[in-house]
């Protein structure tokens, strides 16, 4: 397994008073109030880690990695099309993966195009609009002798997926294919526990585990986001590498040395000074749908009902996906300008080109008032943009934080989950609530299978 040091970069100064105003922002001393709270996260952490908290474990399965690795290759070799099928923690990591390291228009290019690294179009089915579901058939179906689904459900149950499932295994036997050599199931090892995992044993399927100790929203570094990613050619090692980077740098609970501790510290102050919504918005499209994973991170891991003690408390910050530039020319006049109750975190990526070639923006002649565009490149507009939003929101008493890559890759990444992961578990130590369950979206999948007809299951009152 390679291995990386941690090159992500917090940078808080526009948290503080000095930057942001008294009103505002944080006392230079004041994240020291909760050093003693955030140490006691960490310990339980680290107490736990490999027992029933299992993510940060897994940067250290070779031999799982190997094992992907091996299937990867074969299953390129023989599909032109790798659909996921799943939904919340089993999707959104791997369209986050997609989405920052594969060429931005991936899928429109010709199967032969160096930047497709010989790898099949990917696509991840999140939701089970008809509409959706039509479109897609209509792409798929005559290509489906080259297209491999992988069904992604730890429970084994999800009333969305297993659906896809069983659209997936009809086409193919109606197409008079085996589903068993289109199909590969990432479910939960314990037959018991999952119904997928059942049917895998009695149909032949290849599988990978989903390890109990490990949700839905922590699982991108399982196989559940390391089949797509390798399929698409991107390097797991790295990513693993970069995550093992990044938890080896949070083994301390020093609030000036663990990023993730201090930045779950931050955040926690703002929480309790009337700033309830976090920001989240990476400058540049690949990192876009990382937002959309870190909503779901945030939003499920924190919004609770009840603390560990079961009382009722409600809590929980609101996560917001948001992305530069496109949104300097949308929500941000109400981030600048609306009620003070956010906080905001931009991810600067330095060298944002592709291939690490700048696109100039103009080669040739262009007229005196656009002269100061037409004289730079892409990397610098778009790094212009950036800092522009930083000083604007420093200046209306915004806090803002930046976390800093030097480029998208593989390891950065890998960094960037393993960083938002420990900094919820942090965080909802400090909420005092369970980061690892979700009675609420439980409920819901609850009532859907009442809605649905499913025996031993009531719909709602009322429905
Ligand atoms: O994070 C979670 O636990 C959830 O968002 C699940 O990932 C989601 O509900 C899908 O569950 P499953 O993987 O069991 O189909």
């Amino acid at each position: 397994m390679s291995t990386s040091e941690s090159i992500l970069v917090l940078d808080d100064a526009n948290v503080y008073a000095d930057k942001v105003g008294a009103e505002h922002g944080l006392r230079r001393d004041e994240l020291a109030t909760l050093a003693d709270r955030t140490a006691a996260c960490h310990d339980d952490l680290q107490k736990r880690r490999g027992a029933d908290i299992g993510y940060p474990e897994l940067p250290k399965d070779a031999e799982l990695a190997a094992r992907i690795k091996e299937a990867a290759g074969d299953i390129r070799a023989r599909c032109d099309n790798f659909v996921v099928l799943g939904i919340g923690g089993s999707a959104l990591g791997a369209i986050a993966m997609h989405s920052a390291l594969n060429h931005p228009f991936h899928n429109l290019l010709p199967a032969d195009h160096p930047a497709r690294l010989g790898a099949p179009r990917t696509f991840v089915l999140d939701n089970v609009d008809p509409a959706l579901m039509r479109g897609f058939l209509d792409l798929i179906e005559p290509e489906l002798d080259r297209t491999v689904f992988n069904v992604i459900t730890k429970s084994g149950s999800t009333a969305e997926t297993m659906s896809q499932f069983l659209l997936a295994r009809d086409l193919l036997r109606r197409h008079g294919l085996d589903p068993a050599k289109h199909i590969v199931l990432t479910t939960d090892p314990d037959p018991a526990r999952s119904l997928l995992r059942k049917m895998a044993a009695a149909e032949g399927y290849v599988d990978f585990p989903v390890p109990p100790n490990v949700g839905g929203r922590f699982s991108v570094l399982s196989a559940v986001g390391l089949l797509s990613a390798a399929v698409a050619g991107i390097d797991i090692d790295a990513l693993l590498a970069g995550a093992a980077a990044m938890d080896a740098r949070c083994g301390t609970p020093a609030l000036d040395a663990n990023p993730a501790a201090r930045y779950a510290a931050i955040q926690h102050l703002f929480y309790g000074k009337g700033k309830p919504i976090s920001v989240l918005m990476p400058y540049g499209s690949a990192l876009r749908r990382l937002a959309d994973w870190y909503c779901q991170l945030w939003a499920e891991s924190l919004g609770k009902r009840q603390n560990l003690q079961g009382n009722d408390v409600f809590v929980g910050p609101t996560p917001v996906a948001s992305v530069g530039v496109t949104d300097q020319h949308s929500v941000m006049q109400l981030f600048q300008d609306g009620p003070f109750d956010k906080v905001l975190t931009l991810i600067e990526v330095e060298d944002a080109t592709l291939g690490g070639t700048d696109v100039p923006i103009c080669t040739g002649e262009s007229e005196d008032e656009l002269a100061y565009l037409a004289a730079g490149t892409f990397g610098k507009l778009l790094s212009a943009e950036l800092a522009a939003t930083r000083c604007a929101l420093r200046d209306k008493h915004r806090p803002n934080l930046t976390l800093r890559v030097p480029r998208v890759d593989a390891a950065t990444l890998g960094e960037l989950f393993m960083f938002f992961e420990h900094a919820v578990t942090y965080s909802a130590g400090l909420y005092g609530v369970n980061a690892f369950d979700q009675p609420g979206v439980e409920l819901g999948k609850q009532y859907t299978y009442g809605l649905m007809g499913r025996e031993g299951h009531e719909p709602p009152a009322g429905a």
